[in-house]
């Protein structure tokens, strides 16, 4: 029987979540990605070296495990070329194990095109990768999917797709198709394409990654400061095509703090010394855009609607290193947006000391969910689970 278990983010994104999902994967057959593309920057480092994925799941450093990039995902081949090459210098042979899902949607490059030639990606903030465009076109009903690169008139369709959108732009010098591109098209066409129902069939134990968090969902987030898919838990259903029963745990994904990348609301933000400490110390920059992120405290009233929202079971919490030897921590436990009511926890010098175990009860307490895993730093074996969630034991 089909058992999915999930990694979500719980903010806004940058949680840490394709740390968590490389810390437990070897647990799983398969790996897969659900929704987002090429925006999310998930940061691991395999053997010392740093790495960032954007599309492919972070699955990918176990070699027993599969990787799925389901059809929730709207998918770069471009940057999928750029990112099997990267792999493949680490060593690694990834082809083998990597399957599309061949409802997925395509990026195309006028799609990149678009985030720069029409204002609206502007006021959001966006990452520029053509995440906003490909799904528009894919809602709209005249996006391409991944099947369609099986098909005679492909390159007419790509053709006619980008016609109809520079015609909107007309001012604007038209899009270039670099052979990079076709070199992508011709690299999909030699991986496993798959339905995505079917081939997960054959597997009783998968891990959903997901990417960005949840108050960049494009209907729970706040919108219009949103992606464009399902970040919740309603995004791994729609997404990968399982029905709900086959969902055993949620694992909401939470900084120790809160970061936000682009624009819109962030009650907890703060600016000054704290901010750059935690900018510096946890090295606070987009893994996409190289964007410094914006910084503020742990936003519980945020958190309590994300662990509700997506029936989260458990919680895994990153970065509580980067505060050690602050002398105080502070927590939105309250107030509406615009007058956050803040509790003040003492702070700690290392992750033994007792205060942050006081903080993980204060936590625990204030969301109602045991919190099951810890990251202690950015490597692999930087990580530690201190309860097993119930269907482990049983
Ligand atoms: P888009 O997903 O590129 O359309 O960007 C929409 C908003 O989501 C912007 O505020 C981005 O900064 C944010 N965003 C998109 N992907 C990520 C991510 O992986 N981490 C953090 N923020 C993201
Ligand atoms: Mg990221």
């Amino acid at each position: 029987m089909l058992r999915v278990d999930v990694v979500l983010g719980l903010q806004w994104g940058d949680e840490g979540k394709g740390k968590v999902v490389d810390a437990i994967a070897d647990r799983y057959a398969v790996v897969a990605r659900f929704q987002g593309g090429p925006n999310a920057g998930h940061t691991l480092y395999h053997k010392g070296q740093k790495v960032v994925l954007h599309q492919v799941p972070s699955g990918i450093f176990h070699p027993e495990v599969l990787c799925l990039i389901g059809d929730g995902v709207v998918l770069d081949p471009e940057v999928l070329l750029e990112e099997i090459e990267g792999l493949r210098r680490l060593g690694l042979s990834p082809e083998a194990r990597i399957f599309i899902g061949e409802r997925a949607h395509l990026i195309l490059p006028v799609h990149r095109w678009l985030e720069n030639v029409s204002p609206e990606g502007e006021k959001i903030g966006t990452t520029k990768r053509g995440i906003g465009p490909a799904y528009a076109d894919r809602y709209a009903r005249r996006g391409l999917c991944v099947k369609a690169i099986e098909e005679a008139d492909f390159e007419r369709q790509v053709k006619a797709l980008t016609a109809y959108h520079e015609a909107r732009f007309p001012k604007h010098s038209p899009v270039k198709y670099s052979d990079t591109f076709w070199e992508g098209i011709a690299l999909l066409r030699n991986l496993k394409r798959v339905a995505t129902h079917e081939w997960l069939s054959n597997f009783s134990e998968v891990l959903a990654e997901g990417s960005q968090g949840t108050m960049l969902d494009i209907f729970a987030g706040t919108y219009p400061y949103v992606t464009s898919s399902h970040t919740t838990i309603a995004g791994v259903l729609s997404g990968l095509s399982v029905p709900p029963q086959a969902i055993r745990e949620i694992y909401g994904v939470t900084k120790a703090y809160t970061t936000r990348v682009g624009e819109g609301p962030f009650p907890t933000e703060i600016e000054g010394e704290v901010a750059e400490w935690l900018q510096s110390r946890g090295q606070e920059r987009g893994s996409t855009t190289g964007r410094l992120r914006r910084c503020g405290w742990l936003d519980l009233v945020a958190l309590r609607y994300a662990v509700k929202i997506n029936g989260v079971t458990c919680l895994a919490l990153t970065k509580a290193d980067v505060l050690c030897g602050l002398p105080e921590v502070k927590v939105r436990i309250d107030g509406p947006d615009t007058a956050p009511v803040y509790s003040t926890l003492p702070g700690w010098h290392s992750l033994t000391d007792p205060s942050f175990n006081h903080f993980l009860q204060f936590i625990e307490q204030e969301l109602g969910v045991p919190v099951w895993g810890i990251s202690t730093g950015p490597e692999r074996r930087d990580w530690i689970e201190r309860s097993i969630p119930a269907h482990k034991t049983s």
